[in-house]
């Protein structure tokens, strides 16, 4: 079988803020699931991401820190990539579209139509607001309408009447970036000719979407730009931050954001290739006709990847240069909610990923939202559904029957492969089971049924667990040792598949699960087979994943409430003093230190606070080895009501900041300031 290539990219996260759940549930886990599984195949794949960043967005948060955009994005480009780094993501390579490789292709893409006279150029009238020197994009730009006297009109539509107007009509425009009021002021862009390809995208995506079975979510709304018909674009903007526009007398303008970011895919893939030596492998990926793209997004992106991004690969090939393939499928998914709200920044509402991996390991995330994919509606992420799925699916069935299975070969079979002796009918059911799985899960991956694929190998751990129970081992072991034996034997292999199967969802610990098995993964078909062979020496087994307390989650939904209030935006609220000193902040001696077991993230320290002696739990181990902070003078929160994290009491708590790459560092002072002083 010829190996196919595969190119997958998940859409460029903004470096403006850091990724939340919502993002993974989007664009990123749903991708790296079927880029693990390909790779398994054997299918010869790249996976493409990076930071998209330009666009206003940017600019107007450096002005708000009064810093460079360059320094916004540099921020967020480290602590996104570091994000999906722990979160499992398997880019090839986690690229920004600020590298010249990116400016280049950019560039060169717009020179080519500039140059075969494709592009259109078009005086307007558009606001510019005098104070912060700039034109305003139209989301900038507030109103009231000229027709229904709506109070929020955008400048140059209404949202409540529907009206399409002419700026120059807009009543009592304002600056949403200085409150100030616009000027209409001249200036000139290129457009790009998207309506000349209506009729070519209508066939492309009719065409695609019957062949290869495109979601119905993204066909509507596919169709409802279509039924509109397509309109010339501007391609460029008055700006100072982006790709500037390459030619005389352009100064001051840039690309449009969206034209260059969906070419960030191919200079990422171009410095994959760079990085690798080989400096035209993109092409085999983008060029050769044996390769089919898939572009993993989520609902916003639909019209830039299935309708502009296509039209402007389109516009390209009718010239005479190498010519690119075009997305097979865009499988976008809706979007994931947070407790029954939109994620929302300004309000405090959800969890960045970089913070959640603070708390918990990436493997129960990744399957709780894989579970709850919003493959083809809006779906939630629910505290108390992490939990359930954490306790009861992955420690309760699938860690339960690893463990039982393992701790009882160890015992009872020197932790070796037990020999297979004859097979009854609820053996040889379980074998024909396990065998069929690769090709049932396969079948639903190849379709981006993700979530399908997901819940279905959980219930081969269910269907490992109950073939366990009926087969009554711990009996048989007394009775007939040959047919414990079997039955262990097929408990073994069925842990294998579930292992190779489960890793593409829950690769941490599927690592674990081949580290026990004294093993290496096979090729994905050939998974369900019997893969281990009899007097195989086993590892020990160790703990996969540990239970989530009732406490931790409370404190989760707590803190959520507390945040989630209204704040007023922009204004801190003042408190008093005595408001301040109802937080006893105080000096403590971290006297002993050690990690909690079963833990990547937790200490647990002994502090002295003056003579009193106490407990904390402290988030830091990912950053602070027990000595590193043994000996410290740290600064506590002394009269926080204790709380319990694995099971152990928390008396207190460290007070720590977060570094621009999201490393920790806990507030101390030196030996000269004695432990229970109080910090004012
Ligand atoms: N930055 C965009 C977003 O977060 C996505 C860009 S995808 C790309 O919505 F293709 F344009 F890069
Ligand atoms: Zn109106």
């Amino acid at each position: 079988m010829a190996t196919e290539k595969i190119l997958v990219t998940s859409a460029l996260p903004y470096a403006n803020g850091p990724i939340h759940l919502g993002h993974l549930s989007g664009a990123y886990l749903p991708a790296d699931i079927y880029v693990r599984y390909q790779r398994l195949k054997g299918s010869d794949i790249i996976f493409i991401c990076g930071s998209d960043e330009h666009g206003v967005p940017i600019t107007i948060s450096a002005d708000k820190e009064d810093i460079k955009p360059q320094q916004i994005i540099d921020r967020y480009h480290n602590i996104n990539k570091e994000a999906f780094k722990q979160f499992g993501m398997s880019f090839d390579i986690y690229s920004r579209t600020s590298l010249p490789i990116h400016h280049e292709t950019s560039k060169e893409f717009f020179l080519e139509f500039y140059n075969r006279g494709l592009l259109k150029e078009k005086k307007t009238n558009q606001f510019y607001d005098k104070k912060a020197k700039m034109f305003l994009p139209d989301r900038y730009v507030e109103g009231t309408c000229p027709n229904c006297g709506f109070e929020e009109a955008r400048s140059d539509e209404c949202e409540n009447c529907g009206t399409l107007y002419d700026p120059s009509e807009l009543k009592n425009p304002i600056s949403k970036i200085t409150g100030e009021a616009p000027v209409l002021k001249e200036t000139s862009h290129w457009f790009f000719p998207l309506g000349d390809y209506q009729s070519r995208l209508e066939e492309y995506i009719n065409y695609s979407s019957d062949k290869y079975g495109w979601k119905d979510n993204v066909i509507q709304y596919c169709k409802g730009w279509l039924k509109d018909g397509l309109k010339d674009r501007a391609i460029t903007r008055d700006l100072d931050w982006g790709v500037p526009v390459p030619l005389k007398g352009a100064e001051g303008k840039v690309l449009y954001v969206w034209f260059e970011a969906v070419l960030g895919y191919i200079s990422a893939s171009k410095e994959l290739s760079k990085l690798k030596g080989k400096d035209d492998l993109w092409r085999e990926y983008w060029q050769g006709e044996k390769t089919k793209y898939i572009a993993f997004i989520g609902k916003d992106n639909v019209v830039f990847h299935c309708i502009i991004f296509p039209a402007m690969l389109m516009a390209w090939n009718d010239g005479e240069k190498e010519k690119y393939i075009l997305p097979q499928n865009v499988p976008a998914n809706e979007f994931l909610n947070f407790e029954g709200k939109k994620f929302s920044k300004s309000r405090n509402w959800g969890i960045d990923v970089i913070d959640f991996l603070k708390i918990f390991p990436a493997d129960p995330l990744r399957y709780t939202l894989a579970a709850n994919l919003p493959e083809s509606r809006d779906t939630d992420f629910m505290w108390s559904e992490f939990q359930a799925r954490n306790n009861n699916e992955l420690a309760d069935i699938l860690g339960n029957f690893i463990n039982r299975t393992f701790t009882f070969v160890q015992k009872h079979f020197d932790g070796k492969v037990p020999t297979r002796h004859e097979l009854l009918p609820i053996d040889k059911e379980m074998i024909e089971l396990v065998s069929g799985y690769p090709k049932k899960v396969s079948e639903f991956f190849e379709s981006y049924k993700i979530r399908d694929g997901v819940l279905e190998i959980i219930n081969l751990a269910r269907a490992g667990n109950k073939y366990f129970n009926d087969s009554e081992p711990w009996k048989t072991i007394k009775t007939d040792k040959e047919r414990c034996a079997t039955t262990l034997n097929v408990s073994l292999q069925a842990i294998y598949t579930l292992g190779e199967l489960l890793s593409p969802v829950v690769p941490f610990s599927s690592e674990k699960i081949f580290k026990m098995l004294n093993a290496d993964l096979v090729k994905w078909f050939d998974s369900g087979k019997d893969n281990l062979k009899e007097g195989h020496q086993l590892n020990k087994p160790e703990i996969l994943f540990t239970k989530i307390e009732d406490e931790v989650i409370a404190k989760q939904k707590e803190s959520l409430a507390a945040e989630g209030a209204e704040v007023p935006k922009a204004v801190e609220e003042l408190i008093t003093y005595d408001d301040f000193m109802k937080t006893h902040l105080k000096i403590a001696e971290v006297i002993e230190a050690e990690r909690v077991p079963k833990s990547e993230k937790l200490l647990k320290l002994k502090i002295k606070i003056g003579d009193e002696e106490r407990q904390i739990i402290a988030g830091i181990a990912k950053h602070y080895s027990p000595e590193d902070i043994k000996g410290k003078k740290v600064v506590v929160v002394a009269n926080l009501k204790p709380a319990k994290l694995m099971g152990l009491e928390s008396q207190g708590m460290v007070l720590a900041v977060e570094n621009e790459k999201g490393e920790l560092q806990v507030l101390s002072v030196d030996n000269s300031v004695k432990s229970g002083v109080r910090v004012k």
